[in-house]
């Protein structure tokens, strides 16, 4: 069979190339389980989450704890807690929760040149602007919407061999651009660039061979694109948009 070589070694040597290999939770130096974030079922289940050396995607329903894994995951990679390019420090952070303090992240012999974490309710916020403003020249990003803006960034400033943390980074773009930004993905990845990203894009989701973790109830679990909730739902939605309408508006 063709199959590709080179990321069948990766996943059978595990982190011996790769930026970050795995995050574990030191569970036995927890105080209270019944707090946050603690009490969260999938932090409550999480013992360790082996990382993809290209891209790892978190999926769950709101609330499932997304964005409190990825952000202790950002912190202990070395960014600041409001997102941003490591340079930026900022007093302006918002209170991030303490799962960085019980989690333990393991590097593989890669460094990264640089990376951005983009978390989802502050893409570009303050400071965030005021950064790329400092960094990138704002006049040309000035007049863009929001999603414009990111896949700006995203086309022009994101470097090969970065680590990318990205929360949820489909919210202000359209299916087409969404489509850009994993075409993006893949040509950054396949230059050492690591991502791990939260999405309920069906498209993001869809990137090759991406490592996926259901945040349910139960378990941080892999699964399988086809086996999320996102793509069986979006599937059956376009395959029959009456059918489906007619059950959720009462008509069916
Ligand atoms: N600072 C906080 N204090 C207490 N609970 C929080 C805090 N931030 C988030 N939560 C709760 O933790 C759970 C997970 O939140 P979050 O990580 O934002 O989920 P997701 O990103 O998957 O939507 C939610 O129930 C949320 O209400
Ligand atoms: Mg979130």
């Amino acid at each position: 069979m063709g199959g590709e070589p080179c990321y069948q070694a990766s996943t059978m040597r595990p982190g011996i190339n790769q930026i970050l290999r795995h995050v574990a939770l030191d569970r036995d130096a927890v105080d209270d389980w019944s707090e946050y974030p603690f009490c969260i079922p999938a932090v409550r289940h999480l013992e360790r989450l082996d990382l993809d050396p290209k891209v790892t995607i978190l999926v769950g329903e709101n609330g499932s704890g997304k964005s409190t894994l990825l952000e202790a995951i950002a912190i202990l990679a070395g960014f600041n807690p409001e997102g941003g390019t490591r340079n930026f420090q900022t007093a302006l952070r918002p209170s991030e929760s303490p799962l960085h303090q019980h989690l333990r992240l393991a590097r593989g012999s890669r460094r990264e040149k640089g990376g951005f974490f983009l978390r989802a309710e502050t893409m570009f916020n303050i400071s965030t602007e005021a950064e790329a403003y400092e960094m990138y020249g704002w006049a040309e990003l000035h007049a863009m919407s929001h999603g414009e803006a990111f896949l700006w960034v995203v086309m022009n400033r994101f470097r090969d061999g970065g680590l990318f943390i990205m929360d949820e980074p489909e919210a202000a773009l359209s299916p087409q651009r969404q489509l850009a930004l994993l075409g993006r993905m893949h040509a950054l990845a396949e230059k050492g660039s690591q991502f791990v990203v939260s999405t309920h894009s069906p498209i993001l989701m869809g990137y090759p061979r991406a490592k996926i973790y259901q945040l349910g109830e139960d378990a941080i679990a892999p699964v399988r694109f086809e086996q999320t909730e996102h793509y069986a739902v979006t599937k059956a939605f376009l395959q029959d948009p009456e059918r489906m309408l007619a059950r959720i508006l009462g008509r069916g």
